[in-house]
């Protein structure tokens, strides 16, 4: 885990979440998916100078769980101890992802905090007795609405047979928060993104929301509801809490005020409507401050239908990463699907943009440039003598890179637009270097000569060295490897200490540093 910023105290964090995951099995890409984009959106914030605050975790009750822990003749706990250690931590730490905590639903300090919410939500009178009747799909661990359901009655989203279930449980007044939270919509044209996703909930929550059922009684894999240990609390309730038991609520106040509310919260759209409508009105019965954006993912597609464990066809995050590398793994489906909208992941598609992308566009233009400044200044950077308007043009196309992009990712999380914007300065650099020819001008052995291919050399390093720092929050691995190639350390400090603010300042890399042509950045791909 990456620590957190060095700003001063005081100053809230840029506070980020992923869902929660079910640990009913081990992550698969779509889980990856929502996880890295995360982890870039509060690396860029972090290399923006901002204290930012990045959380995931694992959601750990219900009958999912329960039932998946008994075909496997374990304890629910145990089943959950073992996927967490041995599933979910390794792989987002062999994805590089810098999450400043990890909570578990487990925990008692979430445990304890969420009866002592659902205890105030029941001592004002939010909460009262009934009984519920309908179908039920534990893969979404939710009531669904009978004409909700597909022939046959199938939940539309994991097409299996939904439960018909009837019992006693607490409700929870949702029903009474409707014109609060289109109030709420209304004032925050940004509060749910994209545009398709925000539409979603208006017309949902038009439409007249129900009193949500908010304990179960049938099964007791969860948490106890305080009043009556006959019901567990409803594992969508207790799971929503954990973005505000994780950073000090009801327990460490100092802390909950500095981080919340979130920014932002990261989510898929299948879970859209309870981090939209019934997480804000859970908020709102107890006078805490919403998050700030609830921004919804498009889905991964396999065959047209949402990437699911049933339909994975056996790809996982570390098949590709073993044959494509992490950088690229986090590089691709941020570049390739625009955030917010579907996407289906293609084999052929991911080698495509490796090799044009990554290795020719970048990979070559960082190899040369070092080699060029290795053979024809002993690897010491030159100094840029006679700048002239084709140099100009490429610190005002680093100043346009570097405003887009921060703008796109930082503000408006359109990753695959954001890097678009860098890697069209990185075509830019490989055409300033095919029109000025270095390794032509090198033949040339007078005065102006050597000038001139000080200066194209230079010009590219420097562009390097922004362009390392950009690439920074989504290759960390490579960015890296490319800053110790630049010898830029010694004189700039550390790649994590640049800062967004200072990138399209030119000339920051001083002439004498000592370039090394480091290894290939992207080899060359094993035939798959
Ligand atoms: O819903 N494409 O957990 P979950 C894109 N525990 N993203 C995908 C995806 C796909 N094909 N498949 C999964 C739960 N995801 C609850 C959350 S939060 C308080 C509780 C991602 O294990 C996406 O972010 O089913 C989706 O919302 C999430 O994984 C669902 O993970
Ligand atoms: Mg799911």
């Amino acid at each position: 885990m990456a620590a957190t910023g060095t700003t001063a105290s005081g100053e809230s964090a840029f506070y980020v979440t992923t869902p929660i995951y079910y640990v009913n099995d081990a992550p698969h890409l779509g889980h990856a998916y929502t996880t890295v984009a995360g982890d870039v959106l509060t690396r860029w914030h972090r290399q923006r100078g901002e204290k930012v605050w990045y959380l995931t975790g694992t959601d750990e009750h219900g009958q999912k769980i329960m039932r998946t822990a008994e075909a496997n003749g374990v304890s629910p706990q145990e089943w959950c101890d073992k996927l967490v250690e041995e599933a979910w931590k390794p792989l987002w730490e062999h994805l590089q992802i810098a999450n400043d905590d990890f909570i578990r639903t487990t925990e008692p300090r979430h445990t304890d905090r969420v009866q002592e919410f659902v205890q105030d939500l029941y001592d004002k009178g939010e909460i009262y007795k009934g009984e519920y009747e309908g179908p039920y799909c534990i893969g979404c661990e939710e009531y669904k609405s009978p004409g909700d359901l597909l022939e046959g009655d199938l939940c539309p989203i994991h097409k299996r047979p939904v439960e018909w279930l009837r019992e006693e449980n607490y409700f929870f007044r949702l029903s009474a928060y409707g014109p609060r939270l289109l109030e709420h919509y209304e004032q925050n044209p940004d509060f749910i993104q994209p545009a398709s996703a925000r539409n979603e909930i208006v017309q949902l929550v038009k439409q007249g929301l129900q009193d949500l059922s908010i304990s179960r009684s049938t099964f007791d894999w969860g948490v106890p509801v305080p009043w009556d240990s006959k019901h567990v609390i409803y594992v969508w309730i207790d799971a929503l809490l954990n973005y505000a038991t994780a950073v000090g609520y009801g327990s460490d106040q100092a802390k909950f005020d500095a981080t919340w509310p979130a920014n932002v919260h990261l989510v898929g759209k299948d879970i859209l409507r309870f981090h939209a409508a019934i997480w804000p009105a859970m908020l709102m019965a107890n006078n805490l401050p919403l998050p700030r954006k609830i921004f919804a993912n498009g889905w991964l597609l396999v065959s047209g239908e949402k990437m699911s464990k049933s339909n994975l066809t056996g790809i996982s995050p570390r098949d590709l990463t073993s044959h494509f590398g992490v950088d690229a793994y986090r590089y691709y489906f941020l570049r390739a699907i625009p955030f917010g909208q579907d996407g289906s992941f293609s084999w052929e598609d991911f080698s495509a943009r490796y090799t044009s992308e990554l290795a020719n566009d970048f990979g070559n233009l960082a190899s040369r440039v070092a080699a060029m400044i290795g053979k024809y200044f002993d690897g010491v950077l030159p100094e840029a003598k006679d700048a002239g308007p084709a140099e100009q043009a490429i610190a005002d196309g680093l100043a346009a890179a570097v405003a887009q992009a921060d703008t796109l990712i930082g503000d408006n999380l359109d990753f695959a637009g954001g890097i678009g914007a860098i890697f069209d300065f990185v075509k830019q650099v490989n055409g300033y270097l095919s029109e000025q020819a270095p390794w032509k001008v090198a033949k040339d052995d007078s005065a102006e000569g050597q000038a001139r291919l000080a200066t194209i050399l230079y010009t590219a390093a420097e562009s390097l060295r922004a362009i390392a720092v950009l690439l920074h929050p989504i290759m960390p691995t490579t960015a890296e490897k490319l800053w110790a190639s630049l010898g830029a350390e010694p004189h700039l400090g550390a790649l994590a200490d640049q800062r967004i603010a200072d990138l399209a300042t030119w000339g920051r890399l001083p002439a004498g540093a000592q370039v090394v042509k480091g290894e290939i950045l992207f080899p060359r791909l094993e035939n798959a």
